[in-house]
């Protein structure tokens, strides 16, 4: 499983990195916001992003029409070769994905909540989709059995001749909102997890860890002592 970081906090995205493990960033407009982004800042934002990170960068589109989608895209795949045009899953968005896979601009297709709309992410050529754990939650459903129904429903076909390069198409699981659901998204063969950076910083910690490393300190001690 690969760790992409779900924020568009530029310490955390640096302090991320700097633990060698980061694969990549996802960003959303609410996470923007989040930071005070302002509309003329955002190209120049997800650039600095890029600047850090070598690995896939997904910026959203939130134009609604395919060809305003088509064009945003275009524009932000300008921005930086590992540039990822992230992309609703909707109608307007299923042909604009096909239309920028066609252009060679890798898809991340978000807010996916079904099978059946993980497949035609699959089909419209996305590179990524993204089924949204934690808001399914939300709503009384099973966020974690839905990452494991699109994991399987994806693994019984091939869509190679669908995508950027033939690249396989990845499944993303965002809206991560616990430690725990890293472990069954990756038992479940996810093959990302999206994390914010508090799950991230958890994942690390274990109280057996930390007890463990409390005696080895007290022993050394002992051992310097002597
Ligand atoms: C995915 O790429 C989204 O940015 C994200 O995971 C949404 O998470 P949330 O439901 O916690 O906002």
């Amino acid at each position: 499983m690969k760790f992409f970081l779900d924020t568009a906090d530029l310490a955390e995205i640096e302090e991320a990195a700097s633990w060698g493990a980061l694969a990549g960033v996802t960003t959303n407009p609410s996470l923007y916001a989040r930071i005070g982004g302002k509309l003329e800042d955002f190209h120049a934002h997800i650039k600095r992003i890029c600047d850090i990170v070598d690995g896939p960068v997904s910026a959203e589109s939130v134009a609604m029409t395919r060809d305003e989608i088509i064009r945003d895209g275009l524009e932000l795949a300008e921005i930086a070769p590992n540039v990822v045009v992230k992309i609703p899953t909707m109608v307007e968005g299923l042909a604009a994905t096909r239309a920028l896979a066609d252009r060679g601009v890798a898809v991340n297709m978000t807010l996916c909540f079904s099978v059946p709309q993980a497949l035609l992410a699959a089909r419209a050529g996305a590179r990524y989709v993204s089924p949204f754990i934690g808001r399914f939650d939300d709503i009384s459903e099973d966020g974690l059995a839905q990452v494991e129904n699109i994991v399987a429903a994806l693994n019984n076909y091939d869509f190679t001749s669908s995508t950027v390069n033939g690249e396989r198409i990845e499944v993303i699981a965002a809206s991560v909102r616990s430690a725990n659901h890293v472990t069954q998204a990756a038992l479940m063969g996810a093959d990302i997890a999206t994390v914010p950076f508090g799950v991230l910083k958890k994942m690390v910690q274990h109280p057996l860890t930390d007890r463990g490393l409390d005696s080895f300190l007290k022993d050394w001690e002992k051992v310097q002592n002597a």
